[in-house]
């Protein structure tokens, strides 16, 4: 039988380095929209199967991903492109960084009120997500959409435009570091 809720993509290219901070930001959104489309797979799984092992393997891959990897996605994001955005004389890049830096606190707010659904669901209790819950989980996932194509479109490219090599650089270091990557 076909593991629904696998998220390994043995087809995946390989993740980019740390030498290219924007295509890793770029990779980190992948993960972000491979993450909540697990948490729908894993939703519909357990409204017809109940809450098993797959369902739980997903829970924690998905509260794995949202506990560690995407805080330090926002830090980098807020220390090295929207500051880029702020000092800009556009004043619709700077209104951007405003709104961006808002989703971003939105998102943990939304996080912190996920969460103990998953981990509910993690820790194997057989009742299905209540309405309510199920609805905690869709507004959580429903914050990132608008929010990574306003970062892809606009937020990102400007940043790139803005920051000279030696900048780029040192969001590279900073990036790596703050990972505990040697
Ligand atoms: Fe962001
Ligand atoms: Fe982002």
């Amino acid at each position: 039988m076909p593991h629904l809720l696998n998220i390994t993509d043995r087809a995946a290219p390989p993740a980019p380095g740390f030498d290219q901070p924007f295509e890793m930001l770029d990779a980190c959104h992948d993960k972000i929209r491979q993450m909540l489309a697990l948490m729908a797979r894993m939703r519909e799984h357990i409204e017809r199967n109940g809450n098993d092992a797959q369902a739980r393997a997903a829970a924690q891959d998905v509260m794995r991903y949202f506990d560690v990897a995407a805080p330090h996605h926002h830090l980098d994001e807020e220390r090295h492109v929207l500051p880029a955005l702020e000092a800009s004389a556009d004043e619709k890049l700077a209104g951007l960084a405003v709104r961006l830096r808002r989703e971003h606190r939105e998102m943990e707010q939304g996080w912190a009120a996920a969460r103990p659904v998953l981990a509910r669901i993690a820790q194997g209790e057989p009742a299905s997500p209540t309405p309510q819950e199920d609805q905690t989980l869709s507004s959580f996932a429903g914050l990132y959409a608008d929010h990574i194509a306003a970062e892809e479109e606009a937020a990102f490219p400007a940043a790139k435009t803005a920051l000279g090599a030696a900048q780029v650089s040192a969001m590279a270091l900073d990036m790596k570091a703050r990972r505990g990557v040697k």
